[in-house]
């Protein structure tokens, strides 16, 4: 594979970069957070280029963004879901493969698998934590079997790589802040529980059969539409009912403190972490941190843009036991270390962004 080849396949990472300048290894443009040139070279090394790509709920928040890089970069991208509507509507969603499925048959997973022939599933299909609470034994079935049946399909059709989007939920309450590399995980939702079990047979599966198993634990994801489903909601609706309401009631009292990230670092978090030299790996999930404000820092923030806001606290009991149990800073060094993670958005680029998004969506017809 020549230089050339390499080059028009891969997208360059830098925010500043005009693509005037770009190079094998990214952009020539000065960019302090970008890796080592080596680093960097292997990441391009490691991967399979013009991958075939499955992305379990592939129509999400997460997914629907996730796929946008992807088709960027040349893959053939899948998008597996029990619904076909776009979580964020883009060109590149347009040009994926949909593949309508259920992630609790065992039999639909194996033949979306066998249909698509990935040589990666990013697996993100899950119900998240409030819908949980509700629904338990919907979350099971999706989040439990739903996960074995990916694995199990994915050793034994030969996936080489299986990125699994875990959750800072697999931690419960009284840990120490900032919270360690290797803290215990003993979480206090039902969502968290099935997470925490994701992991270790993700990591099962590593050791018993080989399966190139990479996760990441995610923590609440701050988006112009963020995801309904969980107790961390209200990072993303405090944006959107500000903007398009002019009021917002969190349901969380005003100190209470979640650890955040936009959805661009996420969506570059879950790439970089698929597009690690598996020498560089030690371990199989990975902690990484965005930033964590209280309710009444993310209320200032809105309230500096749009002054005229009115912002209200009602706490539900069940959503803020959640939400407080969650750890509000993170040591993410192994990432660092080893993948060169980073976020790039603070409370204040990442507000800036999304009003100017949702005020930009607003005019649209
Ligand atoms: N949103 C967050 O704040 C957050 C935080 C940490 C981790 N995560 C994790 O990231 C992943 C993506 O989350 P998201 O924000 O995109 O959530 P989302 O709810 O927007 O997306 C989940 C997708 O899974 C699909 N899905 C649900 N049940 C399914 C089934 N039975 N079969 C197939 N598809 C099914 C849904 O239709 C949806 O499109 C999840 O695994 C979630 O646990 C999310």
């Amino acid at each position: 594979m020549s230089n050339e080849a390499i080059r028009l396949t891969t997208t360059c990472r830098s925010r500043t970069c005009t693509g005037k300048m770009c190079s094998l290894v990214g952009c020539d443009e000065p960019d302090p957070d970008v890796r080592s040139m080596e680093m960097r070279r292997d990441e391009l090394r490691s991967r399979k280029l013009d991958m075939n790509v499955l992305i379990t709920g592939g129509c999400g928040n997460l997914g629907s963004r996730l796929v946008v890089p992807l088709v960027r970069r040349g893959d053939r991208v899948a998008l597996f879901d029990v619904q076909r509507r776009p979580h964020a509507r883009s060109p590149e969603f347009d040009q994926a493969r949909f593949i309508g499925g259920d992630l609790a048959n065992a039999g639909d997973v194996l033949e979306a698998v066998r249909s698509h022939a990935p040589d990666t599933v990013f697996h993100l299909g899950a119900i998240l934590s409030a819908a949980a609470e509700e629904h338990p034994g919907l979350a099971w079935r999706v989040n439990m079997d739903g996960t074995r049946h990916v694995l199990e399909a994915a050793w034994q059709l030969g996936v080489r790589r299986v990125v699994f989007s875990s959750t800072v939920a697999t931690y419960g309450p009284g840990l120490p802040v900032p919270l360690p590399a290797d803290a215990p995980q003993w979480p206090a939702s039902l969502y968290g529980a099935t997470k925490v079990a994701g992991e270790r047979l993700g990591v099962y599966y590593h050791h018993r059969f080989g399966l190139d198993f990479r996760g990441v634990r995610l923590p609440a994801i701050v988006a112009p539409r963020g995801a309904a489903g969980g107790a961390s909601a209200f990072c993303s609706a405090a944006f959107e009912e500000a903007a398009r309401l002019g009021a917002y009631s969190f349901y969380l009292r005003p100190t209470s403190r979640a650890p955040m990230l936009y959805i661009a670092d996420a969506v570059q978090g879950l790439l970089d972490l698929h597009d690690a030299p598996e020498k560089h790996l030690t371990r199989r999930v990975y902690n990484i941190a965005g930033i964590g404000p209280s309710a009444e820092e993310l209320a200032q923030a809105i309230l500096q843009r749009l002054p005229n806001v009115r912002i209200t606290y009602e706490p539900d009991p069940v959503r803020t036991a959640i939400v407080e149990s969650w750890p509000w800073e993170i040591d993410d060094s192994c990432a660092r270390r080893d993948w060169g993670w980073k976020a790039h958005y603070g409370l204040d680029r990442m507000a800036d962004e999304i009003l100017e998004v949702l005020a930009r969506e607003s005019q649209e017809p």
